[in-house]
């Protein structure tokens, strides 16, 4: 017999946005209905990253991006699909996106009440080489001032600190395409594409990060540019003092999308510091580290930047202020938080 046993209850993502909304008796759908506007987008852009090398998509664009990243043709065109698709659900009046220096704004729909932060393809550097990509997001509320016929928004009504965030994630286009999902005080639910029935599935129920592990995932290639007590932390983990014992694994794949699933799964600590090159760090707030430090606080562990302030309670200071970031296992931060003491 076939060692595959045949599971015929089987929790889609449709059906678990279902029962999410049920928990909330003064829910609309609007939010669901966004959320099946965004699994489009997730299916649509993992469609085109697995076809690039087949349909010449792979390369560059031949532009950059606000934040001086050269643009892949995939990040033009998952940016393209993600603003398509939170344009056509209705529910959504504005887009961040990395890959657009203003906010899109879709005045067609003023009573629309989310707006939504996205980085369409994290790790695009990676893209050619085969290497796992992905997207994030952020779903914020907007103020009622900006809500309704007439009402005024701009980029500045997302200047928000993470904690104001209802729902963020990620997915990671790998040997299978991921999804991690989690709502403002909820879990973290993990979900996998069935390519066959073309859904995702929840393969990883209420995902917590292991309280701590000998992995340290961080570019050593800065090392050059950290200030000394980033130097100090990283020393203690690859030359312990004797009695702490074995020196940490390195592991850093170069999308943060994979350091982060490998963390959140295996446990350990990624960073990316701020530094005397990057005085504000390289990875942006409303679209990289906000979303991921709630993904990674909700299922147990932590997320601080390079002042060790709580990562959700950064204030961004315009859409695409970056910050340092240090996120992993509960101790493991709390590791880097006495280190820079
Ligand atoms: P993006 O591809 O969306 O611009 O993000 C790239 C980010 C992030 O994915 C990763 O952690 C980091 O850049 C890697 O930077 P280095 O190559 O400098 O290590
Ligand atoms: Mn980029
Ligand atoms: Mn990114
Ligand atoms: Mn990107």
């Amino acid at each position: 017999s076939s060692n595959e046993q045949v599971k015929t209850d089987i929790v889609t993502l449709t059906r678990f946005l279902t029962e999410e909304q049920a928990k909330h008796k003064e829910a609309t759908g609007d939010f669901t209905l966004l959320f099946h506007a965004l699994q489009f987008s997730f299916k649509s852009i993992a469609y085109w990253i697995r076809r690039a090398s087949l349909a010449n998509l792979s390369g560059l664009a031949g532009s950059s991006n606000t934040t001086g990243d050269d643009q892949k043709k995939l990040d033009v065109i998952g940016n393209d699909i993600f603003i398509a698709s939170m344009r056509g659900s209705g529910r959504v009046r504005m887009v961040v996106s990395e890959e657009e220096e203003e906010a899109i704004i879709f005045d067609e729909h003023p009573n629309a009440r989310y707006a939504v932060a996205c980085d369409p393809i994290d790790g695009s550097s990676n893209l050619d080489a085969g290497v796992s990509v992905g997207t994030i997001f952020g779903i914020f509320k907007l103020p009622d001032r900006c809500v309704g016929p007439g009402k005024k928004v701009t980029k500045n009504d997302l200047l928000m600190p993470g904690t104001e965030l209802l729902a963020a994630g990620f997915t990671m286009y790998g040997a299978s395409a991921q999804l991690v999902i989690t709502m403002k005080g909820g879990n973290v639910n993990g979900f996998t594409m069935d390519v066959a029935l073309g859904e995702f599935i929840l393969t990883h129920p209420d995902m917590k990060i292991p309280k701590k592990r000998a992995i340290y995932s961080v570019n050593e290639g800065n090392s050059l540019y950290w200030e000394d007590n980033t130097k100090k932390y990283f020393e203690s983990l690859k030359y312990p003092a004797e009695e702490s014992g074995k020196p940490y694994s390195g592991r850093y794949i170069g999308s943060m999308v994979a350091d982060a699933y490998r963390t959140l799964l295996y446990g350990g600590i990624f960073a990316y510091p701020a530094d005397k090159k990057s005085p504000k760090g390289k990875l942006r707030i409303l679209y990289e580290c906000a979303p991921m430090a709630m993904v990674f606080e909700n299922a147990g562990g932590q997320a601080v930047d390079g002042k060790m302030a709580r990562m959700l309670e950064v204030q961004p200071e315009h859409i695409h202020d970056r910050s340092g970031i240090f996120l992993g296992s509960y101790d493991e931060v709390q590791k880097v938080i006495e280190a820079h003491k």
